[in-house]
């Protein structure tokens, strides 16, 4: 199968006054047509500003300094603003992290979800009820009020639930959910889950599905890459990343969380925080933090390898997590 989209060596950094915050630095992974892919890692690790720069959304002080992007076959990071704009919304849809970027302020909410329906043969009848289908579905109550009204007049929570409506609404080809579900209540999030799988299934949608927590991963996704300080350090397919992590980091989150087995078991956190990414050393940027630390470890920085088929690791040492198991199964992943 064919990728959808293919990221390669990707830097996007940040020059502020006296540091360049490197936050995307050499970043490569492809997504394939009708693929959940996971970008997951701590806060801080580039996650959002990997998914910006696909749609060409990083503003000053930050830039996409080198890298292509190809999406069906042109690469974005070399085309034009107009046609950018083409391409946002139609065939890449976003969710954001932050809803207010998303929304216009001066649409009702219901002016925005029909501009989504834009090119798709339905008459207004048709898009009014569609419309107040995918606001009830991600939990607006009232619809038909709120449907009327303008995006100051939502709570936080319900900005970000009409955004999704909105990105949603207009059926893009590839979806970026940046952690699209955090802020909101559990019942809300599966409802949300169920929407994009469904989507996925009737449209052959892709989503490249951007969150820190691995239960979500775990339900959605079919290859993960885990990032930190604005490198990949581990990407593998998701059982083989809960099962047999090879990167100290992946195998650190993995540790942090709950086994279904052990309910109320003590997390383990990992041990301290991570870097600022505008003064890294030479090193691999994880070092401080990893209990697997050898010589080779703060001198260079390590390379990808493979450890099998379309599982990479960016370890010095990763033949010291050999027959290491990861401490959960992956739960049953929704179809
Ligand atoms: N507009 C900006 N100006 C300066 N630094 C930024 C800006 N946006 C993001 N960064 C920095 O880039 C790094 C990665 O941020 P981000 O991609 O938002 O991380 P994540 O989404 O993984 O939490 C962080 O160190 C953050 O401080
Ligand atoms: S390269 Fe060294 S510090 Fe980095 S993750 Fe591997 S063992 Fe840990
Ligand atoms: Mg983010």
């Amino acid at each position: 199968m064919d990728p959808i989209l293919e990221v390669a060596e990707l830097k996007t950094w940040f020059f502020a006054k006296d540091s360049t915050v490197k936050a995307v630095d050499g970043v490569s992974f492809s997504i394939m047509q009708g693929e959940t892919f996971g970008l997951v890692g701590e806060s801080g690790c580039g996650k959002s500003a990997t998914c910006r720069s696909i749609l060409r959304l990083v503003h000053e002080p930050g830039r996409i300094v080198s890298g292509s992007i190809t999406y069906k076959g042109q690469d974005l990071v070399k085309l034009s603003e107009e046609g950018m704009r083409k391409i946002r919304g139609k065939e890449i849809g976003m969710i954001f992290q932050e809803p207010m970027t998303a929304l216009n302020p001066v649409l009702k909410i219901k002016e925005q979800i029909f501009e989504s329906f834009e090119g798709m043969r339905m008459s207004t009848a048709q898009k009014y009820e569609r419309a107040i289908e995918l606001l009830r579905i991600i939990g607006i109550p009232t619809p038909e009020v709120r449907i009327e009204e303008y995006a100051h007049q939502f709570s936080g929570g319900m900005r970000q639930r009409a955004m999704i409506a909105i990105a949603l609404a207009a059926q893009p080809k590839l979806l970026l959910a940046d952690e699209p579900t955090t802020a909101l209540d559990v019942t809300i999030q599966d409802q949300i889950i169920k929407l994009i799988n469904s989507l996925k299934t009737r449209l052959g949608m892709s989503v490249l599905l951007v969150t820190h927590d691995l239960g979500v991963v775990s339900q959605m996704c079919d290859r993960v890459a885990v990032m930190y300080a604005g490198f990949i350090m581990e990407l593998a397919d998701t059982i083989t990343l809960f099962s047999e992590p090879r990167h100290p980091y992946t195998y650190g989150l993995i540790s942090s969380l709950p086994s279904g087995k052990e309910r109320g078991a003590r997390l383990e956190p990992i041990q301290g925080a991570p870097p600022d990414l505008g003064s890294l050393g030479p090193g691999c940027p994880f070092a401080p933090r990893c209990r697997f630390v050898g010589e080779l470890c703060t001198r260079t920085m390590p390379e990808m390898r493979e450890v099998s088929p379309g599982h990479m690791s960016r370890c010095h040492y990763i033949e010291k997590m050999a027959g290491i198991k990861g401490l959960i199964e992956p739960e049953g992943r929704a179809s």
